[in-house]
């Protein structure tokens, strides 16, 4: 087998879908880290040279906000594009998505609470008891800390597989949460909270479809 033809490698078509030779899980796995740093060295290095323009820490807790939604929002479109396209090595960059999604968005949290809120812990939980959009966010990242905690190989062991795929649906319902966060954000829907909500919607939809009919074929076959 030649340098390139190990590089590559072609799933098989599980979904009875023609295979696509595509870029091996390693590489994706890397691939997806070094682009998910990218976006955080940048920032980094902004606010490093007082780039980040008059209201830095604003612009901050906004850009990693956006980010950590993505990442997250990508860690849900994987299992559905994976079905659709027949792509397996999809699957192998799917918790490094989840694991960039939570460092963006446990960075977001902390700079709301140490330059936002000086570092104090009681103006930071009387900030989020008076902005309703706050309670959505802190419940999306106390899920995030969930699944985070829940996410080690070892907890994968104690848990069981099937437990702790029960329980990481709950990514779902972070998403969800997350996508409010961002729609009361403003005091008028935009359109971009609406796309937001409705992609993570579309995203949780095609999910419970697939476990139906999944549930329907375990039936017929028993
Ligand atoms: C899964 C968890 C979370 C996600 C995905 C998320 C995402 C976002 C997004 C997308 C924005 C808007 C960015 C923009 O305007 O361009 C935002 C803004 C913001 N978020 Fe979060 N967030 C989360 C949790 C939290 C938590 C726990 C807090 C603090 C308790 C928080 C505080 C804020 C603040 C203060 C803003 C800026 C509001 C402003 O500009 O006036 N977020 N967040």
């Amino acid at each position: 087998m030649s340098a390139f033809d190990a590089a590559i490698s072609v799933p098989p078509a599980t979904t009875g879908r023609r295979a696509v030779a595509f870029v091996d899980g390693k590489f994706a796995k890397r691939f997806v880290m070094v682009c998910g740093a990218v976006p955080a060295l940048v920032l980094a290095w902004d606010a490093y040279r007082h780039h980040l323009g008059v209201n830095g820490v604003n612009f901050a807790i906004r850009t990693t906000g956006m980010l950590g939604l993505v990442f997250l929002t990508l860690s849900l479109a994987i299992t559905p594009l994976r079905r659709l396209l027949g792509w397996n090595t999809l699957i192998a960059p799917r918790r490094n998505l989840g694991v960039l999604a939570f460092l963006y968005i446990a960075t977001h949290f902390f700079i709301f609470f140490a330059y936002d809120r000086g570092g104090s812990v009681g103006s930071t939980l009387r900030e989020i008891g008076s902005r309703v959009y706050l309670w959505f966010g802190t419940g999306a990242l106390l899920l995030m800390i969930l699944l985070a905690l829940t996410s080690t190989d070892g907890m994968v062991a104690r848990l069981g597989a099937k437990r702790w795929k029960r329980l990481h649906r709950v990514v779902y319902l972070a998403g969800g949460l997350a996508s409010f966060h961002f729609l009361l954000r403003f005091k008028t829907p935009r359109l971009e909270t609406i796309a937001w909500m409705g992609t993570i919607a579309v995203l949780l939809l095609i999910r419970a479809i697939d476990a139906a009919r999944k549930r329907a074929r375990m039936v017929q076959s028993s």
